[in-house]
């Protein structure tokens, strides 16, 4: 098969990131020379343990937490099973957890299989969430009882980029005692975390959403706090998660840490203002367009849009073609078109959940592609509705 990515216009970082040229300097020589085992005993393997130590520290600085809270795991979704595989084994008289209906994949359809995972009966309470994607505290507050084992909330929505109130809901999970997991997987690098400063148990995150490589993860387990391992084997991650550890990658993680604090305020600034360009520029030249999601509680880089009338993958087919990236809310499943769960919990219309269009920057777009994309969008939107039977005009 032959490969390309001339001039591509990379929209999709939500799904996943480029490996930043420095991350891919750093990690070179890991796969290349220093081959060691990080566990060894000989001076050649004893050098790669010391590179991971300062991986270690960097990603502990970038999220505000110490090098020992950190577990190296292999990836987002391994960090979310094991946070809460943990929890449920520290108090297994405890049979209730607290989540939402907006999760990824990696939370809700663990928790959808946990009577099957751990042999136990569990209820499960899905917060609801509004037509803007945010939480009621008050339906939060009543959810939490003596039976709750854990509360797994993510941070920020990987389709809407909503960001939920996790410092003001792990303080009450706290004053609880019940243990607190937020799915960071898409906050981190994008929003500033100081964990010093929460009351958050577990978080999780995921190296190839921030610049790293696919297959390395991180799981934060604060100091103190109960944990039972998934992955048992050797003594690797002082006995948390067995398995050689994935040397080059979690080194790439730790540069990317580093490049992602040096990146924060561009993320912050110049990013915002090209996402909210592109989104003010399409809601404007598009009839019947809406954003989903809150318009400031949300990741500088997301912007999440429905085009009425239209199904997502034919835009993202007409997209392709001018080699535009981005990511559609629907997803094709055995030959339906089911909207994404996220959009529905929302209560999007369907006719809007089906042409919705998920837009993530990163700090590598520029102003020409937002251009170029704001040029191209309407004319494709327009030409597709000619052939809708349920467009009528605007
Ligand atoms: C919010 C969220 N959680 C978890 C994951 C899973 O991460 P990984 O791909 O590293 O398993 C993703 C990936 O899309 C995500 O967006």
């Amino acid at each position: 098969m032959e490969l390309h990515n001339d001039a591509v216009i990379y929209m999709d970082n939500n799904a996943t990131t480029r490996i930043a040229p420095e991350v891919l300097e750093t990690m070179m020589p890991f796969l290349a020379d220093y081959y060691g085992n990080p566990s060894s005993m000989h001076t050649f393997g004893g050098q790669v343990g010391h590179a991971l130590a300062k991986a270690r520290d960097q990603v502990a600085n970038l999220i505000g937490a110490e090098p020992e809270e950190i577990t190296f795991t292999s990836c987002g979704t391994e960090s979310d099973s094991t946070a809460i595989l943990s929890a449920l084994q520290t108090y297994p008289e405890k049979r209730h957890i607290v989540t939402t209906r907006v999760e990824h994949p990696a939370v809700k359809n663990l928790c959808e299989n946990l009577d099957r995972l751990t042999g136990h009966k569990h209820r499960v309470t899905r917060l609801k969430v509004d037509a803007d994607g945010m939480l009621d505290l008050g339906e939060y507050e009543e959810a939490l009882t003596d039976d709750t084992a854990i509360v797994s909330v993510m941070w920020a929505n990987n389709e809407t980029g909503v960001i939920f109130p996790v410092a003001e809901m792990a303080k009450m999970a706290k004053e609880r005692g019940i243990l607190f997991h937020t799915d960071a997987v898409q906050a981190v690098g994008k929003v500033p975390i100081n964990l010093k400063d929460l009351e958050v148990d577990f978080l999780s995150l995921s190296g190839h959403k921030l610049h790293a490589p696919k297959g390395v993860g991180v799981l934060y387990v604060r100091r103190g706090t109960m944990f039972v391992p998934f992955l048992t084997g050797g003594h690797q991650e002082k006995g948390r998660r067995g398995g050689t550890e994935n040397v080059a990658s979690i080194i790439a993680l730790g540069k990317a840490c580093d490049l992602a604090a040096e990146r924060m305020d561009d993320e912050n600034t110049r990013v915002r203002a090209l996402r909210d360009k592109l989104e003010e520029g399409l809601l404007a030249a598009v009839p019947r367009s809406m954003r989903n999601g809150h318009q400031t509680e949300r990741l500088p880089n997301t912007s999440n849009i429905s085009f009425e009338f239209v199904e997502g993958e034919a835009i993202l087919l007409h997209m392709n073609r001018y080699n535009i990236c981005a990511s559609s809310g629907s997803a094709c499943t055995s030959g339906s078109l089911e909207p994404s769960h996220v959009l529905r919990a929302m209560g999007v219309p369907f006719t809007a959940a089906h042409g919705s269009i998920r837009f993530s920057l990163s700090s590598y777009n520029t102003e020409a592609e937002i251009d170029f994309v704001l040029a191209k969008m309407p004319g494709i939107i327009e030409s597709l509705r000619q052939m809708s039977p349920f467009w009528k005009g605007n």
